[in-house]
Formats: structure tokens, sequence, C-alpha cells
């Protein structure tokens, strides 16, 4: 099914200059780009976009990462879209993603691994709602 999903590219894969590379896989792959945007994030979008981290322990580190400088946000649109976009993502964790993934061939650590995608249709809605509403 065709299915829309969000995906951030996080601060540090900005300053690293993977952009160009991490959007060329996507592309390669046969998704397209329908949306995209850099933003500087603030606390109220953090708290509606991370809401359901507060209070863990790695919550202010991860909200100081986000704010540390702009993120590239997209909604990618394919067969499949959410499930096959985690897939090339790889795990959360970069040093447990798969060689081949997104994370496991550019990250070393969190916060900063790289990017996000959406990881059910409710987040999707959530997330493109949350970025590129208005
Ligand atoms: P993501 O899955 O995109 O959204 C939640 C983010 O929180 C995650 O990426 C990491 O950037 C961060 N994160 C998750 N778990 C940890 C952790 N144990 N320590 C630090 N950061 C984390």
């Amino acid at each position: 099914m065709i299915e829309r999903t969000f995906v951030a590219l996080k601060p540090d894969a900005i300053k690293r200059k993977l952009m160009g590379k991490i959007i060329q896989r996507f592309e390669d792959k046969g998704f397209n780009i329908v949306e995209m945007k850099m933003i500087l994030l603030d606390d109220i979008i953090l708290e509606q976009y991370y809401g359901e981290h507060k209070g863990k322990d790695f919550y202010d580190n991860l909200v100081s990462f986000m704010k540390s400088g702009s993120i590239l946000a997209m909604v990618i649109e394919g067969e499949d879209a959410i499930k096959n976009v985690r897939t090339m993502v790889g795990a959360t964790k970069p040093w447990e993603a798969e060689m081949g993934t997104i994370r496991g061939d550019y990250g070393l650590s969190t916060p900063n691994n790289i990017i996000h995608a959406s990881d059910s249709l409710e987040s999707a809605k959530r997330e493109i709602n949350l970025f590129f509403k208005n």
C-alpha cells in the first residue's frame, strides 16, 4: 500500500553534511520526497514531538541536542513507506544497527543517531501534521 511517513535528519546529520547522501538513498530505493523543509526547533514543538519521552532519563539531553542546529523535515511517500523506511534507518542505537542501514553506516551514539522515521501510521499522521500543517 502506498503510504506517507515522516522523516527528520537530525542536527548531527546536517552538521556532518550527510543530507545529500541520505536523501540519495531514499531516492535510489524508489521513494518520492513530497515535502521538505529545514527547521530550527524550539521547546514548544519539541514538547509535542517528544511528549512520549518526557520524564525519561535521556529526555533533557535529547531536547538540547535537537535544538543544537536545524533539522531537515521530510515527508516520504512510497510502497509500505513506514515499515520500509524504518528498515533503511536501522536500530535506534546506532552501535546495534546493521551495516547497510543509515544509522549503522553513519552513527555511533545517542541521542545523535542521525535520523528519525515514524514508527506507525498513527505517529506518521501526528508527525506530518505537527511539522507540515500551517
Ligand atoms: P528516535 O527514535 O528518532 O526518537 C527518540 C530519540 O531519543 C531517539 O531517536 C534517540 O535520538 C533518543 N534516544 C533514545 N534512547 C536513548 C537513550 N537511551 N539515550 C539517549 N538518547 C536516546
